[in-house]
């Protein structure tokens, strides 16, 4: 399956969101990543609905919203509203049953559902919702910043849960996200990630829409071990 490239807005010059989007948009970025952020999960504050809602009137992206908050099932609606595809939340914050109630908010109204695991958090709980969810994201730094370094370490998990996946045929998405870059990009891929989030390697260079040409660049040079 092809690779997509996600870039992340939280490392964007915010004063000029829609033009930054625009640029990844021509460098021929599949996703939008968008990073939801409560103060509270995480000790960062950024994005809540209305951002969205008038950056999806300005383009034609995927729009990848990652909820980093606590209780998710309270903004999931707000979300979906404001015109998110695809919504993940964290399985830190819900009990199964939350996690239940999630899925069916997101999938009836015909949205992409995801979950994400911080770096340290076991991924065996999810295994009853492979089935039913479309993306897991096993993140590569501890949430909250961009311009981290990705912690290797989460690797191997990644490659099991993207391994599990393969065999039960669901989810189609595993995604990566956190401390990526030209330079590593192909860790994640070869760890079976498929969905690539990239924040400060591609809005902290000098020109994102050559950045995210030379990442896809990348993914498909004949060198590429995939
Ligand atoms: C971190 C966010 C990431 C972040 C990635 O909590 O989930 O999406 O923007 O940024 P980089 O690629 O700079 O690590
Ligand atoms: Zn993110």
């Amino acid at each position: 399956m092809r690779v997509l490239i996600a870039p992340s807005i939280l490392a964007a010059d915010w004063g000029r969101l829609a033009e930054e989007v625009e640029r990844v948009e021509e460098g021929g970025a599949d996703w939008l990543h968008i990073d939801v952020m409560d103060g509270h999960f995480v000790p960062n504050l950024s994005f809540g609905p209305k951002v969205v809602a008038d950056l999806k009137r300005r383009s034609k992206l995927l729009f990848d919203v990652h909820l980093m908050v606590s209780n998710p099932l309270r903004v999931i609606p707000m979300f979906i509203d404001a015109g998110a595809d695809l919504l993940t939340i964290h399985i830190e914050t819900v009990s199964q049953d939350e996690l239940e109630e999630a899925i069916e908010a997101v999938k009836k109204e015909g949205l992409m559902m995801g979950v994400a695991l911080k770096p340290g958090t076991d991924w065996r709980r999810l295994t009853p919702f492979f089935d039913r969810i479309d993306l897991i994201l096993p993140m590569t730094v501890e949430p909250g910043f961009s311009g981290q370094r990705m912690i290797v370490d989460v690797l191997p998990k990644m490659k099991l849960i993207s391994e599990e996946a393969k065999r039960r045929g669901s989810p189609r998405y595993i995604e990566a996200d956190g401390g990526i870059n030209l330079e590593n990009v192909r860790m994640v891929v070869e760890a079976g990630a498929n969905a690539i989030v990239v924040g400060s390697a591609v809005f902290g260079s000098p020109d994102p829409k050559e950045a995210v040409r030379s990442l896809k660049a990348q993914l498909s040079s004949p060198s590429s071990s995939m």
